[in-house]
């Protein structure tokens, strides 16, 4: 969508994975005093974002969508004003139906004009645009209509397309909005999160931000190596990096994480091409993808229960065979004293992975 957002994925944070419905304007405070006061959003993280269950089920007598009083008291415009002054920027979270999923605030459809100009008035700069409760027609009859509405709104809005995958909107997307989910929604599950990667995977060739589903790290269910798996293919797919943890609190562990600042560039690579599986055998799976500066990323993969030692040969990453490459391990920070030549290998735990950025040298 050419309204000049997203040519790097987005990074930020969302309520959605962690508090579903239960927001409110002084946790969504916090949270963005959170991201500045852990640094996260000097590395990139700087959306803020509100997800379902912001708004009163009924609009006011002017059409407009109206604030919770209960948990919104000082209003979305008050609030994107605190998360402005804070260097950051405020998300919002509507539906291309007549409620939202959660069902407890209206949706858009037949309002999108409307909505569109209160969100700009309010200050809003990402919109995430649902898909339950539609009226049966196709995303892509409904999507544009509030595409257009945005672009006609005033103020820069990033469109994040939420229609789950179901009709292939890599395939559309890139007209309408500035990323489109290509999965239904993730958990805290190893199960959940590895298909995922898969399901968007398969889009690599249409790749600007296909997004996922927003990030689970820090949430409790995944182990640390997973977690890493997590943010790894995340980061080499260029998805968007919306946390989905309570950053007022994180462990050392999370934190590692996801400030990961070698990964973020992988991530936020101006190449922006999407990584995917080259090479796959049982649990063993190696992704890669090109990086500018003629580097390339790789990650070797463990799906499995065991221990495995794991080759990528030059032949699958699209490095030439006699090339000499250094490789930086992203994860333990270090750039290998050896040179490789042809392949590299390296030793990965169960459902663990390595990550490495091969730079030719000769
Ligand atoms: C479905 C979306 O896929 C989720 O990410 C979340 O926004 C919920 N709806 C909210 O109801």
């Amino acid at each position: 969508l050419a309204n000049g957002l997203g040519s790097t994925p987005p990074m930020g944070w969302s309520s959605w994975n962690h508090f579903a419905c239960k927001i409110d304007e002084k946790m969504i405070k916090e949270t963005a005093d959170a991201l500045v006061s852990t640094g996260l959003s000097k590395l990139g993280y700087t959306y803020v974002n509100i997800d379902d269950c912001w708004a009163e089920l009924a609009r006011d007598s002017k059409g407009s969508l109206v604030p919770k009083k209960s948990t919104f008291p000082s209003g979305i415009k008050a609030l994107a004003d605190y998360v402005h002054s804070k260097g950051l920027k405020l998300g919002i979270y509507s539906d291309a139906g007549y409620f939202t999923c959660s069902k407890q605030m209206p949706g858009s459809l037949g309002h999108e004009e409307h909505d569109a100009k209160t969100f700009a008035s309010w200050g809003i700069d990402y919109l995430k645009y649902d898909n339950c409760f539609n009226d049966g027609s196709k995303p892509t009859v409904r999507y544009p209509v509030m595409t257009r509405a945005l672009m006609k709104a005033g103020r820069p809005i990033f469109f994040s397309l939420c229609e789950w995958g179901d009709l292939h909107p890599a395939l559309w997307g890139a007209k309408l909005g500035n990323s489109w989910r290509t999965t239904n929604d993730i958990t805290d599950t190893w199960e959940s999160m590895i298909s995922r990667a898969d399901m968007n995977e398969v889009y690599a060739e249409y790749a600007r931000p296909g997004d996922p589903d927003m990030l689970e790290v820090g949430n409790g269910g995944m182990t640390k190596d997973e977690y890493i798996v997590h943010f790894s293919i995340w980061a080499i797919s260029k998805a968007p990096l919306i946390l989905g943890c309570d950053v007022r609190n994180l462990t050392k562990d999370t934190k590692d994480i996801i400030a990961n600042k070698e990964v973020i560039d992988v991530n936020q690579d101006p190449l922006g091409v999407q990584a995917k599986k080259v090479r796959m055998e049982g649990d063993i799976e190696i992704w890669a993808g090109p990086l500018s500066g003629y580097r390339v990323v790789v990650v070797l993969l463990n799906r499995g229960p065991w221990r495995y030692t794991i080759t990528a040969n030059w032949d699958d990453i699209g490095i030439p065979l006699e090339t000499v490459v250094e490789a930086r391990d992203l994860w333990e920070h270090k750039t290998l004293k050896n040179r490789f030549v042809g392949n590299i290998t390296a030793t990965v735990n169960p459902h663990a992975c390595k990550m490495y950025v091969l730079k030719p040298i000769s």
